[in-house]
């Protein structure tokens, strides 16, 4: 273990999954999952099309449920706890496939991030959003549908950080999305990993892009976690590089 890792595992655990199995019927999805996301840090999974990696985004939040195993945020068992019960703990999603209102305006879209910590910095909040997010501010009363893919996914993103969350969980934020769309995402996580603190753990297939952004990284294969280290021991090594680094990324 590098002295990196070492000070790393240092850190309290915020969020601690530890031998989770999940099932879709008789199925094994996930087959024993551990992973970590240390306060502070910016954590990746990556993984190929079918590894599990939204089913673990899922079984955090309760829906499927961990079959077995424990999923542990700031020290408390959540693993039976009902999804929205979940969701007041300060934990935001943005899940796969940009799931956002799409008959609700874009404000109104917003106003449902906002509504977990009961609108308590909602000027503040839609401000910073904006200011991040320009396409949005020009396009409050637009409503959700009508946006394009990754308006959308801007959307999807300022949504869940409407509710101030401690822990941001994202699930292929750069899925369908034009380069520059791609770095300004990124941008931001980076930026609200480094000035505010958030923990980020963010699920991708853009593989380069998410080990690079990443303190730390975690690699699924068929339901199982097969590797692990820093973002950039994994972008250095082969095997990673030979599957999910196509020509070096
Ligand atoms: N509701 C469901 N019922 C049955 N099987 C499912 C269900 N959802 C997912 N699966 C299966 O579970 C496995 C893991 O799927 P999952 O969506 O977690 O993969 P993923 O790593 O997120 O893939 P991708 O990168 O394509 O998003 C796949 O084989 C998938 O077909
Ligand atoms: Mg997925």
């Amino acid at each position: 273990m590098s002295a990196v890792m070492q000070q790393e595992s240092a850190r309290a655990p915020l969020l601690s999954i530890r031998g989770v199995k999940t099932y879709y019927g008789n199925i094994i999805a996930l087959k024993g999952v551990d992973i970590d996301v240390n306060e502070g840090e910016i954590v990746t999974l990556i993984g190929a099309n079918g590894a599990g990696k939204s089913t673990l985004m899922m079984t955090i939040f309760g829906s499927p449920r961990a079959r077995e195993g424990t999923i542990t945020y700031a020290g408390r068992d959540i693993t039976r706890l009902p999804t929205h019960e979940i969701a007041r703990l300060n934990i935001a999603q943005s899940p796969e496939g940009r799931r956002i209102f799409p008959r609700m305006t874009v404000y109104e879209n917003l106003q449902m991030g906002a509504a977990i910590n009961q609108f308590a910095h909602f000027d503040a909040d839609l401000e910073r959003v904006t200011v991040m997010f320009p396409r949005l501010k020009e396009r409050l009363h637009q409503r959700g549908g009508t946006l394009s893919g990754g308006e959308q996914q801007m959307l999807a993103i300022a949504r869940a950080l409407m509710s101030r969350p401690k822990l941001l969980l994202l699930d292929e934020p750069s899925l369908g999305l034009a380069p520059l769309v791609v770095k300004q995402i990124f941008d931001v996580i980076r930026e609200l990993n480094r000035k505010d603190g958030m923990t980020v753990f963010l699920v991708e297939q853009n593989a380069y892009h998410a080990l690079k952004l990443a303190h730390r990284a975690y690699v699924m294969v068929t339901g199982a976690i097969t590797l692990s280290g820093s973002g950039r021991e994994l972008l250095e090594n082969p095997q990673v590089q030979a599957a999910y680094l196509e020509g070096g990324r």
